[in-house]
């Protein structure tokens, strides 16, 4: 397939009566570009409108017109919602929440995971689904689910978490001691005491806490592994993915990544909802990170599954994109290196909760609208652009996001306890290396690191096992880290390291961290950095130097001049610290300096244009240049001695070989 996919859900089951619903709708999306749909996501109930009683002719009428009219489909296993009879008869398939309350039926991605009827059920429908579909001509993906997130808190999950828990700690005293569980008479003496964690019980034993996340990301993973089995005894070779939704939905991504042919992810940035009106930049930020983060899982290009072609229905103020945004949105999933531009939804459903959700064809059914115009522009312009098709990118720069280390951040109590922001910290010194105009990739502390040439963790407050002799061998061997505030505290099981931060790397980085300081909302504490004055906020470390060169002081309160900013040689590399969380231009200007030091080929060597984002895909020797400009103003950028001038929302593509 030589062309990047354009097209997205499509819910045909609404309109069954209605077949000339189903030609008009093929007619349009031949005229929108469309060359993809994804069905059956939610097709349950009209697969097996009885127990054991299966209707298919709807759905292969429905992938035969596809087929027939080049329109590619990426078929959905329809787990995450299941039919009404199946939760009267089994009650039991459906989640118990953290109060220990059953769900009723409704809603979606909302099954236990243990419960052995549901996998049989769903076994039984993925297989039925697989071996019809398998070789159909218009099939090119399986997508796993949806979204798939959460956790289920019934007796048999329970007891499923203390098996795990068993295999991992063997004795019931190891337990005890990795969760430090003398604390406030916490000791388990039977390991049927041991409960999830619960907002009516128990949530202070950390290490437990952030046990059961683990373990039910893995549940969920173990779950959508039984579904690729099932897909994979009837459908060899066709790819398999899920779509992605967030940094933290109870699935550790790096480690579902692994089970996954290509990833996905769905994208509802909050366009034209900040304060500044003329500027998208933050949220471009955000979308580019999770774009970043999700093509990084395999190092290849993903997909981007979902997005809206106006407005979402769910959103505090639910705005439509403004003009010329839905192509230039569109645009930046393709520079972070997306292969397709896939919409939730097609239609619109005239009833429902989502009926006032953006679709590319409307109520109305007209074509003759600004929506539908601009996803045919998107059209064009992927037809114009797919020789880009399957580029990759080439990052010298990784941030490390850990989710065991988001969680356990989540958890604990002190520093600021309603504002941690681990994930603002994350995006604040991604949106520094963003603006020096270098790709990023976004990896996990486990991942190799020897391919960058800088590495940045903020706030790494978890190390796991050997985390600390993989950043000393990195640095060693010549390799640029940076570790933010507040780094090395704990071990896996969120336990304090009897020693001073960061655990393991005080020779490295020449010293440690003494105490760590909060910072009210607006307070700061004036930091200059080559001449220049700038704010830590938020949190300040409270460091001990041994041998390490001082960049920055801090400039008040009773740790001033103490230092803020280190950097010590350590092998053939550098070891840097950064004991607060910096403000935006710090960041930015120290980072710029420190690529410049280490040597980093930037995409482009100017400085930092308002609101331009510029991304960059490789193919055969071919780079392929984004520029993006993310404000409603007219911005002229320089790239190799040449201008380019982009106005409102304008992108540009600069090819070079
Ligand atoms: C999610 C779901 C879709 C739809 C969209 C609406 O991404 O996967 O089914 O509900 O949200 O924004
Ligand atoms: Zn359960």
């Amino acid at each position: 397939m030589n062309e990047f996919l354009h097209g997205g859900d499509y819910n045909p089951d609404q309109w069954l009566k209605r077949p000339e619903i189903l030609e008009e709708d093929i007619r349009l999306m031949k005229k929108a570009g469309v060359n993809e749909v994804s069905l059956g996501i939610f097709s349950w109930a009209m697969y097996e409108p009885e127990e054991d009683v299966y209707q298919f002719s709807w759905m292969d009428k429905i992938m035969d017109a596809m087929y027939e009219n080049g329109i590619k489909v990426i078929l959905a296993t329809p787990s995450a919602a299941r039919p009404a009879w199946m939760v009267k008869k089994y009650p039991e398939i459906m989640r118990v929440n953290e109060k220990r309350e059953r769900l009723l039926y409704g809603d979606r991605e909302n099954y236990c995971c243990s419960s052995e009827i549901y996998r049989e059920k769903v076994k039984k429908i993925d297989g039925m689904i697989a071996s019809r579909y398998a070789k159909h001509p218009a099939l090119i993906m399986w997508h796993l689910s949806n979204e798939m997130y959460g956790e289920c808190h019934c007796e048999k999950c329970q007891n499923k978490f203390r098996e795990w828990l068993k295999k991992k700690y063997k004795t019931l005293e190891n337990l005890n001691e990795q969760y430090n569980s003398a604390f406030w008479s916490h000791t388990f003496y039977s390991w049927d005491e041991i409960e999830s964690p619960s907002s009516i019980g128990d949530q202070a034993v950390h290490g437990l806490a952030l046990d059961f996340s683990r373990f039910y990301s893995e549940l969920n993973i173990d779950f959508l592994e039984m579904e690729k089995k099932e897909i994979r005894k009837y459908c060899k070779h066709t790819p398999i993915t899920t779509n992605m939704l967030s940094l933290d939905c109870g699935i550790d991504y790096s480690d579902l990544g692994k089970i996954l042919d290509v990833t996905s992810w769905d994208s509802y940035p909050l366009w034209h909802c900040g304060k500044d009106k003329t500027s998208e930049w933050k949220e471009a930020v955000k979308a580019s990170f999770h774009y970043d983060y999700c093509r990084s899982l395999k190092k290849q290009p993903f997909y981007l599954m979902e997005s809206t072609p106006s407005n979402t229905n769910w959103a505090a103020v639910c705005k439509l994109k403004r003009p010329g945004m839905h192509l230039l949105s569109s645009m930046q999933a393709i520079a972070s290196g997306s292969d397709s531009v896939l919409y939730f939804q097609w239609r619109q459903g005239k009833g429902g909760y989502e009926k006032f959700h953006g679709a590319v064809v409307g109520h109305s059914g007209s074509e003759d609208t600004r929506v539908f115009r601009d996803v045919c522009q998107v059209g064009d312009e992927l037809k114009k652009i797919a020789e880009i098709k399957g580029a990759g990118t080439i990052s010298k720069v990784a941030i490390i996001f850990d989710w065991p280390n988001l969680r356990a951040l989540k958890g604990i109590k002190g520093l600021k306890n309603n504002k941690k922001d681990f994930v603002e910290a994350l995006q604040e010194y991604y949106e520094a290396l963003i603006k020096n105009y270098v790709n990023v990739d976004i990896i996990s502390q486990r991942d190799d690191f020897s391919e960058y040439q800088l590495i940045v963790a903020p706030m790494l407050y978890l190390f796991e096992k050997d985390t600390d002799k993989r950043i000393k061998a990195y640095i060693e061997n010549g390799g640029n880290f940076v570790l933010g505030v507040f780094s090395g505290i704990v071990n896996e099981n969120d336990l304090a390291f009897e020693c001073f931060p960061p655990y393991g790397l005080q020779d490295v980085f020449g010293l440690c961290v003494e105490e760590t300081d909060a910072l009210c909302e607006d307070e700061f504490n004036e930091v200059t950095y080559k001449d220049r004055t700038y704010h830590a906020t938020d949190y300040c470390d409270l460091i001990r130097n041994q041998d390490a060169t001082v960049v920055a002081e801090y400039g008040q309160d009773f740790y001033k001049g103490m230092p803020v900013v280190t950097k010590h040689t350590w092998g053939k590399g550098t070891a840097v610290y950064i004991g607060s969380r910096m403000n935006e231009e710090f960041l930015y200007e120290f980072l710029h300096d420190m690529i410049q030091e280490v040597g980093i080929e930037r995409i482009c060597d100017t400085p930092y244009i308002s609101d331009i984002m510029v991304k960059q895909r490789e193919k055969k020797g071919i780079k392929y240049t984004f520029l993006m400009n993310f404000s409603t103003e007219q911005r002229v950028i320089e790239v190799e001695h040449q201008q380019y001038v982009l106005g409102c929302y304008e992108y540009k593509i600069i090819t070079t070989k």
